[in-house]
């Protein structure tokens, strides 16, 4: 599929008015994405878990206009309540979408979108919270395209998502989504994500992921400022190749389900990606004490106990702790007894490997 296969046929007929609710998940990138063109063509290629319990619904009502609009009409609600903030953000989602979905300046639009996950958790809404939009977006030109394949469906939904926020292309399918084109897998591109296309081991079918809210408040840097930083970046080139390197290596570690291997490259991809942070110019750290602390436990008891249970970041403080399910009573004792206590006001969100997007309206 190419840019311009996403373009919708001009002469379809939309409905003019009507409900639509979609559910999208969060998820975690095992290799990162850190580095990006316009319109959020990825500079390396990234492949994550789907997440399950951390999601934004979002529901979408339209009303057909009496003639074409020169501006974007909607409403936008989050919570239950009008969010005027969130609007220009939109705005520029919309701008960039239009292309692919003619028929945004010809309805009035009231969207309300909730998250699952406490709000100013720290954890990353633009995800969740762009792919369901886009979802609601894209069911509109499906009602009026029922012929529509379920594969094209998320190939635009993702396509859509990621001209939202890049790492929300990987938020419209589950468990194993891979974004970002890469000589190792066929059929990847930078324009959308895809289900991860090889073997996979029991092993990795039910991980978990234990979300340690080191700290809730907003990041000191986005990651969209974060991602221009790697222009002119003194290791930049080489990150990519990593990236690209990482991700070919984890394929025989995802068939054989070897575990230590696959910490090793997790790990290393989430220093890798802080270490972007602070060698780039203007350097900067996400990372807090307390997450250090976390992480330094975290090797202690796999140290001690052979359980293979890691770490990865995002772009803040928090700590993805990740595990098998097999591990889960003796991980989650670990983390009540020694993880929760470097998290603010001792907050966590269990989450798991999740099946993708749902439609509940
Ligand atoms: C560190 O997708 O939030 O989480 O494309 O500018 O919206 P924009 O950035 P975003 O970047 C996510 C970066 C990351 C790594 C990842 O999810 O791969």
């Amino acid at each position: 599929m190419i840019e311009k296969d996403f373009i919708s046929s001009n002469d379809l007929e939309y409905p003019t008015d009507g409900e639509i609710g979609w559910n999208a998940p969060s998820n975690i990138a095992l290799i990162k994405y850190w580095g990006k063109h316009v319109d959020q063509i990825p500079a390396n290629p990234s492949v994550s878990f789907t997440l399950s319990t951390c999601a934004t619904n979002t529901s979408l009502r339209f009303e057909k206009l009496p003639e074409k609009s020169s501006f974007f009409s909607f409403d936008f609600m989050f919570e239950g309540k009008p969010k005027i903030e969130f609007k220009p953000k939109i705005v520029t989602f919309l701008e960039r979408i239009e292309k692919y979905l003619p028929f945004l300046r010809s309805y009035h639009f009231v969207i309300d979108s909730s998250n699952s996950f406490p709000h100013s958790s720290g954890i990353a809404s633009s995800a969740s919270g762009m792919a369901a939009l886009g979802l609601c977006f894209l069911e509109m030109e499906r009602k009026a395209n029922p012929e529509m394949t379920s594969t094209y469906f998320n190939q635009k939904a993702s396509f859509i998502a990621r001209l939202g926020s890049g790492s929300a292309c990987r938020s419209i399918e589950g468990s194993l989504i891979q974004w970002g084109n890469t000589p190792s897998i066929d059929g990847s591109s930078d324009l959308f994500g895809i289900p991860y296309p090889f073997e996979v081991h029991e092993n990795f079918k039910k991980f978990q992921d234990t979300i340690l809210l080191v700290h809730k408040g907003q990041k000191t840097v986005s990651s969209t400022v974060g991602h221009g930083l790697m222009n002119g970046h003194p290791f930049a080139q080489s990150r990519f190749v990593q990236a690209h390197q990482n991700l070919e290596a984890l394929h025989p570690i995802f068939k054989s389900g070897d575990l230590e291997s696959f910490i090793k490259i997790v790990e290393s991809e989430a220093l890798t990606l802080h270490a972007m942070m602070m060698t780039s110019q203007p350097y900067f750290i996400l990372m807090l004490p307390n997450t250090l602390e976390i992480i330094n436990a975290i090797w202690a008891f796999r140290n001690k106990t052979k359980i293979p249970l890691c770490f990865t970041l995002d772009a803040g403080a928090n700590v993805h702790v990740l595990y098998p399910e097999s591990e889960k009573d003796k991980c989650m004792q670990f983390i009540q007894d020694e993880l929760i206590v470097f998290c603010e006001n001792q907050h966590y969100i269990c989450d798991r490997i999740g099946s993708g997007a749902k439609q509940f309206l």
